[in-house]
């Protein structure tokens, strides 16, 4: 089966991290389709809202670490930045329901999510310079307006972890809900958007939107030359290999 699932029914498509064996962690392939299926979403008619989500325990380990190794993201057409590119300009509502760890994109991917639905074991994570690499999907930008300056230095710099409760305190999650309904719950709220007229939904999201799209759409370009340097050099390559070699990284030298 699939790593990706994409199902569209009622108006709703539905896209769902499939890759449990390694924590629903993100490959090129993976980002490619995820690209295509909001590609469709943005210009398909019979798309009305969009919904993303992994399973009860886990929502995303982020980018695959192995591919980051071998054959990391060259260019600004890689699949990676395809996808974020049009998450970042979906017209219509994505909702997103997330249950344990999301790490790196698969927590700045919410910050292009009109609605966040988290069960009481997410745990959120962008440890990008633990990785020896630097904010991508315009998180650098967004992060600090949603949290603050100082609480995102804690999650940008020192790449900590928060949880649900704290998602929920600065914004980030709509609302905290058992593990086994998060992903039934965000359903129920995209069948309730689907209903309404797509032209006042869309219309609301643009004028909430508008005003700093092209400012998000710069930041992630400036972000992509640096995170596409930076998984080359030395830091970021003595992370990977340590997180594949199941040690510590040691960056002692660098
Ligand atoms: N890329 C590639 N493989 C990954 C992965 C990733 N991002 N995340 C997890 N895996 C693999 C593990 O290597 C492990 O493989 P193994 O069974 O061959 O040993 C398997 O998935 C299970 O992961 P494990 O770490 O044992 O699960 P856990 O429940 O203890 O921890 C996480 C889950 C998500 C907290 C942890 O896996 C993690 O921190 N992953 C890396 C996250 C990361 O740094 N992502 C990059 C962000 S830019």
């Amino acid at each position: 089966m699939s790593d990706i699932l994409v199902h569209t029914e009622a108006g709703v498509c539905t896209i769902s991290f499939n890759r449990l064996s390694r924590k629903n962690s993100i490959t090129s392939d993976m980002y490619a389709a995820m690209a295509e299926a909001m590609q469709a979403a943005n210009t398909d008619a019979a798309i009305r809202v969009v919904v993303i989500q992994g399973d009860e325990t886990i929502f995303s380990a982020g980018n695959d670490i192995g591919d980051f190794l071998e054959k990391p993201p060259s260019g600004e057409d890689a699949p990676v930045f395809r996808f974020l590119r049009n998450i970042a300009a979906c017209p219509k509502p994505i909702i997103a329901a997330v249950n344990g760890p999301a790490v790196g994109i698969g927590t700045t991917l919410l910050f292009h999510c009109d609605l966040v639905y988290a069960g009481d074991n997410a745990a959120f994570s962008m440890p990008f310079v633990n990785l020896g690499l630097c904010p991508e999907a315009a998180s650098s930008l967004l992060v600090p307006q949603m949290f603050g300056y100082h609480r995102a230095a804690e999650a940008l710099l020192l790449g900590e972890a928060f949880f649900a409760e704290a998602a929920l305190e600065v914004g980030l999650v709509n609302k905290i809900l058992p593990p086994t309904e998060t992903n039934a719950f965000a359903q129920a709220q995209a069948r309730k958007l689907a209903a309404k007229p797509l032209s006042a939904v869309m219309a609301t999201k643009r004028l909430m939107k508008g005003g700093q799209a092209d400012a998000v759409a710069q930041r992630m370009a400036e972000e992509g030359q640096s995170f596409g340097r930076m998984l080359r050099e030395p830091a970021a390559r003595e992370a990977f290999t340590a997180f594949m070699e199941k040690r510590k990284p040691d960056f002692s030298k660098l």
